[in-house]
């Protein structure tokens, strides 16, 4: 459990890479950690893209680069130096040799199974549920990839920047309609050893209800 929690605390977003690639053999031990994760009935509602192709990351890199100037220009003149600073950590996936894309989808199981008198407010929550659940299974799915990237002497980071051209990043995919975007992990051999970052008190973030 020390080992554990150990693992857990000194794991940091790497985003710089060396240049020297991953074995195929240790992304699949990555992906079968990751899908290890729990699921809301075991559905399994993820999917992960492996993306090694430099053309395609660079494509993926030049979308987000694009999306990020366009908000940009609609960003308050003084906001905006801000923004772009910001954005700049939405492409780090950029010079990872193996970019994964964790995909999701929420099944219609329990909104199918209503009928048409249940009122709009619950649909609503039921579907909501459905939808979120998916997407929680599959962050915890991506952070199992995170764990075991650090353990194995790897870099990597999660990354929700990217979605600001999730559109265009699911076409350059070739993902399915109705798959969502969750998170772009970056994974590499890691070229920087970033410091260790600040966790709030507990106290501040937990409240016991006894
Ligand atoms: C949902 C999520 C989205 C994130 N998106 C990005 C991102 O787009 N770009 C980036 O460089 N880091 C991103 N990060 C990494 C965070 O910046 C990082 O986790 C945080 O600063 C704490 O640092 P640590 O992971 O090293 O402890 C993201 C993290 C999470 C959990």
């Amino acid at each position: 459990m020390n080992d554990l929690s150990e693992l857990m605390a000194s794991r940091r977003s790497v985003r710089a890479y060396a240049d020297r690639p991953v074995d195929e053999v240790l992304v699949r031990a990555l992906l079968a950690d990751a899908v290890a994760a729990p699921s809301p009935s075991n559905a399994q509602p993820w999917r992960f893209l492996v993306v090694t192709s430099r053309e395609r990351i660079a494509a993926m890199a030049s979308a987000v680069r694009e999306a990020t100037a366009r908000i940009a220009s609609h960003v308050t003149p003084e906001g905006r130096a801000a923004f772009v600073a910001y954005g700049d950590y939405f492409v780090r996936f950029e010079a990872a040799p193996v970019v994964i894309v964790a995909i999701h989808r929420g099944r219609r199981v329990l909104g199918h199974l209503v009928d048409d008198a249940l009122p709009g407010d619950d649909r609503a929550r039921i579907e909501a549920m459905e939808r979120d659940s998916a997407l929680a299974a599959t962050a915890m799915a991506v952070q199992n990839l995170l764990l075991s990237a650090h353990a194995r002497g790897l870099g990597a980071s999660p990354m929700t920047g990217p979605m600001v051209a999730a559109d265009q990043l699911l076409g350059l995919l070739g993902v399915p309609a109705g798959w969502g975007i969750a998170a772009v992990v970056p994974v590499g051999w890691p070229a920087e050893h970033p410091s260790p970052t600040a966790r709030k008190p507990l106290d501040a973030v937990v409240t016991w209800l006894r």
